[in-house]
């Protein structure tokens, strides 16, 4: 049992201050189990609660975890300067829980982007120390050699790095195009590597994070799901 009080919920929730989900309330907008509730102080059990507002129904959650897949032309900075971020694609009330990237894909990069508002997961999940990996296929410019397979698992290095970065695994996926499976996201690192073993990297896409496949999510580009604990358990090793 974990009950809360209905302003306090829409709230949390994203809907705006307290006081305007006040008036929402008072106003008939708001109704649970089909009866509408206008008293904003009425004692709500959150476990397992729907609730309509605006004739939408939302399901309460404390926290949220999201796979977007992300398409091009989207920054993942939340004070995006020449493209609209990737915010902009999700519902308004994400934006004021304070929903986050887990870490940064380039602009012109598609694919997995996890995103939540639960600061200890996105910590977690960033943190270099998880060795989760990371699958991106890249489009390179000139071809994919056997040579550029190995310099990359051997290791590159790049400008501001000290140790070498090397790939975790890496294939050819076609002529121009290469798999690549890091543990680290240094900065552009995927395109830095290929531009260190002599190539360029024309398009990239992340298709896999941990154990999440994104064609498995089955999100066309612009779609996004909620994660729930099976999935958020596959995300990471241990
Ligand atoms: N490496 C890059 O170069 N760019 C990305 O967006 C992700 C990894």
């Amino acid at each position: 049992m974990s009950k809360l009080i209905l302003d306090r919920i829409l709230q949390s929730q994203g809907f705006g201050t307290r006081k305007w989900c006040g008036e929402l309330i008072a106003a008939g907008e708001v109704s649970i189990a089909g009866t509408t509730v206008t008293d904003s102080r009425a004692a709500i059990e959150t476990n397992g609660l729907e609730f309509t507002i605006f004739g939408e129904v939302w399901t309460f959650r404390e926290h949220i975890y999201i796979a977007l897949h992300k398409p091009a032309n989207f920054e993942c900075s939340r004070k995006s300067s020449h493209h609209p971020g990737v915010h902009t694609i999700l519902p308004e009330q994400f934006t004021r829980r304070d929903v986050q990237t887990v870490g940064r894909l380039d602009h012109d990069t598609t694919g997995l982007l996890l995103m939540s508002d639960d600061g200890p997961f996105i910590h977690q999940q960033s943190s270099p120390k998880r060795h989760i990996p990371k699958i991106y296929v890249a489009t390179t410019h000139d071809p994919v050699t056997p040579e550029l397979v190995a310099e990359l698992l051997a290791g590159v290095k790049l400008h501001d790095e000290h140790a070498t970065l090397a790939a975790v695994t890496c294939r050819m996926v076609d002529s121009h195009r290469i798999e690549i499976v890091l543990e680290q996201g240094k900065y552009h690192q995927v395109k830095r590597m290929l531009a260190a073993a002599g190539n360029h990297c024309v398009a990239l896409h992340r298709s896999q994070i941990g154990g999440l496949k994104l064609d498995v999510l089955g999100l066309a580009e612009g779609e996004w799901c909620y994660l729930d604990e099976a999935q958020l358990a596959v995300l990471a090793p241990g």
